[in-house]
């Protein structure tokens, strides 16, 4: 998604703009732009489709000390230059993430299209904003333009007249800012800043901020001041950066133990899991009728395991609702249900506006989130947050697991307070799930072999993952992950089901990854193997066998370490992130910011 920056200082702020906009290149976007104040007050804008070293490249030397950035995740309106922010009208020059939904009807009923000259919704708000600017009050302008939108915004403004200053409000996209010796910053996300101090907020929604060279100011749309509530980063600057390794992505797989460590051994106490911590009391988890999961990609792949493995311990209806389509169907959630949300990001919209349908019906709302303060944990009842630390790349991995790793947190926790399960039990469940630290560990070690497994895969133009109960859950794991890191198109499917049609498309040297980790279908999963494999597949298996040689079962096995069946899915899914990984980096792409995609989807 959009990628926002604001500075104003006693520093250069194109250095400062740039610099910002780089850190906030893992958002995903597709073209660039800055707008500053020169000397003589003047705005002036360098923007371009491509990358921000394209817009570098663009740039003057200018000692300007006040400006916006943006990188620009299209939504309306092709990838131009002229497409790119900021955008300028008359007095105003604006960047934007989000969506104005009603841009159309605004043109019309204010009369605005002989001022537009690009595609966008976000030219539209800054005509609209000079319409209404006289001058002076910029504040003013704002106050009158916001009620007549619909749709989300984070706008960063200049208006002429106000050099040094910039104004922005925020409607569920995110916006943070801070102040530091250097200057005020405000930023969609911690990263574009955080070199420069560890102190911010959360601008509130609706609140509307004025930035100059030492202060920032916000008052309420009625004018009543609003003081910022301060907190710390949760990380280092250098937990954003690569530390040696060549990819964000290849580091947050290896970080994945330690993430699984700070997030897990925090909340055990007596060898059982305590929230106490977290303030999720066990009357949270008491007369639980059912369980609706809601998240999207990967997070909602982790739902899918949180379902297998809590179906199983507590034996209550749990259902995994893609975000984007909960939000239109009747909710089956009565104030009996636990909504969970699972989000890395926390600002996910689809999953942020399921969340707070499910609030009309329950007041158990609970989040899985990665970034502390964002909108998902900040709007449900309660929040588990996960210790992943940044997940700069795209692809999610660190935050999968994590996430995977809260829900096995949760199952035992529910089966404690609803007496499915003894306290011996329990304590066992928990040491097992300290110890997957160490399987991941084992199959990363392993990386070197997964990378040569991939080579036969880079020319397939189909792959697909099949697996039984928690495997086939991880199936869809890996079949995201590699679609989306190397393009090569890829299919979960639960392995009994591939007989009933699918199994048609299986034909010479078709790669198929097999899962067969769960020892109670273990039998018939090595059936279905062999019926991919009778039909030319090339299989590779994943399963916690010492060695299997049969070719009449696959061409390779990778030896995943022995655990606990319901504890596989930490090392198995590893693999399948390596597998995506060297596909990716062996067809020449770059795993980080695969083409289209965002980090945050903040939009719908
Ligand atoms: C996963 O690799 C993708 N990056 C994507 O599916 C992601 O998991 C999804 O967009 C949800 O993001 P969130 O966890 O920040 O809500």
């Amino acid at each position: 998604m959009c990628g926002i920056i604001g500075f104003s200082g006693n520093v250069r702020a194109q250095d400062v703009l740039l610099d910002g906009l780089q850190r906030l290149e893992y958002r995903g976007y597709d073209s660039a732009g800055i707008a500053y104040f020169k000397e003589t007050g003047k705005i002036s804008i360098r923007k371009t489709a491509g990358k921000v070293r394209d817009l570098r490249a663009i740039c003057d030397d200018n000692e300007a000390t006040c400006g916006i950035g943006h990188t620009r995740w299209a939504t309306h309106g092709g990838v131009t230059n002229r497409n790119a922010h900021p955008h300028k009208c008359g007095d105003v020059a604006l960047i934007h993430n989000g969506i104005i939904e009603n841009y159309h009807e605004l043109v019309s009923e204010y009369g605005l299209e002989d001022r537009l000259i690009s595609d966008t919704d976000t030219e539209v708000a800054a005509a609209l904003l000079d319409k209404f600017y006289d001058g002076e009050d910029a504040i003013g302008a704002i106050k009158a333009i916001v009620p007549l939108l619909r749709g989300s915004f984070a706008f960063c403004i200049l208006f002429k007249n106000h050099p040094g200053e910039i104004y922005a409000i925020r409607n569920v996209s995110p916006l943070v800012a801070a102040k530091c010796k250097e200057g005020t910053f405000i930023a969609s996300d911690l990263t574009a800043f955080i070199e420069y101090g560890r102190e911010y907020f959360i601008v509130p929604e609706y609140a509307i901020l004025t930035m100059t060279d030492t202060e920032i100011t916000m008052q309420d749309m009625d004018g009543k001041a609003i003081e910022p509530e301060m907190t710390e980063v949760s990380w280092d600057v250098t937990a954003a950066q690569k530390d040696g390794y060549p990819t964000y992505m290849l580091k947050e797989i290896n970080e994945q133990p330690d993430a699984i460590a700070r997030t897990i051994t925090p909340r055990i106490s007596g060898g059982l899991p305590n929230l106490s911590d977290d303030g999720i009391p066990d009357s949270f988890f008491e007369g639980c009728r059912d369980i609706t999961i809601i998240a999207c990609g990967s997070a909602m792949h982790a739902g899918m395991v949180g379902k297998s493995l809590i179906q199983e311990m507590l034996e209550v209806p749990v259902t995994v609702a893609i975000a984007s389509e909960f939000r239109y169907e009747p909710p089956v959630i009565t104030d009996e249900s636990i909504v969970i949300a699972v989000s890395q990001s926390g600002e996910t919209i689809d999953t942020l506006e399921a969340l707070r349908l499910a609030k009309k019906k329950t007041k158990k709302t609970l989040s899985i989130v990665n970034v502390k303060g964002s909108s998902i944990a900040r709007e449900s009842d309660y929040v588990l947050y996960t210790h992943a630390g940044p997940e700069i790349a795209v692809a999610s991995t660190k935050a999968y697991s994590v996430q995977m790793a809260s829900f096995y947190l949760l199952a035992c926790k529910l089966a404690l307070v609803q007496k499915k399960i003894s306290e011996d039990d329990a304590k066992k469940f928990m040491e097992n799930l300290q110890n997957v630290s160490d399987s991941i560990s084992a199959v990363i070690a392993q990386s070197d072999k997964i990378e040569q497994l991939t080579k036969r895969m880079l020319n397939a133009n189909n792959t697909f993952f099949i697996g039984r109960g928690l495997d086939y859950t991880l199936s869809m794991e890996g079949a995201l992950k590699l679609k989306e890191i190397s393009y090569i198109h890829a299919e979960a499917y639960a392995a009994g089901e591939l007989k009933h049609g699918t199994i048609a498309l299986i034909s010479e040297g078709v790669p198929v990854i097999a899962l067969a980790t769960q020892g109670h279908v273990y039998s018939k999963v090595i059936s279905n193997i062999r019926e991919v494999k009778a039909r030319g597949a090339y299989v590779i298996l994943l399963s916690m066998d010492e060695k299997i040689t049969d070719r009449a079962i696959c061409d390779t096995h990778i030896s995943l370490p022995k655990v606990d069946d319901r504890f596989a899915v930490f090392s198995a899914v590893t693999v399948l992130q390596i597998i995506a990984y060297y596909a990716s980096v062996g067809k020449g792409l770059d795993p980080d910011q695969p083409r289209n995609l965002a980090k945050s989807v903040t939009v719908e």
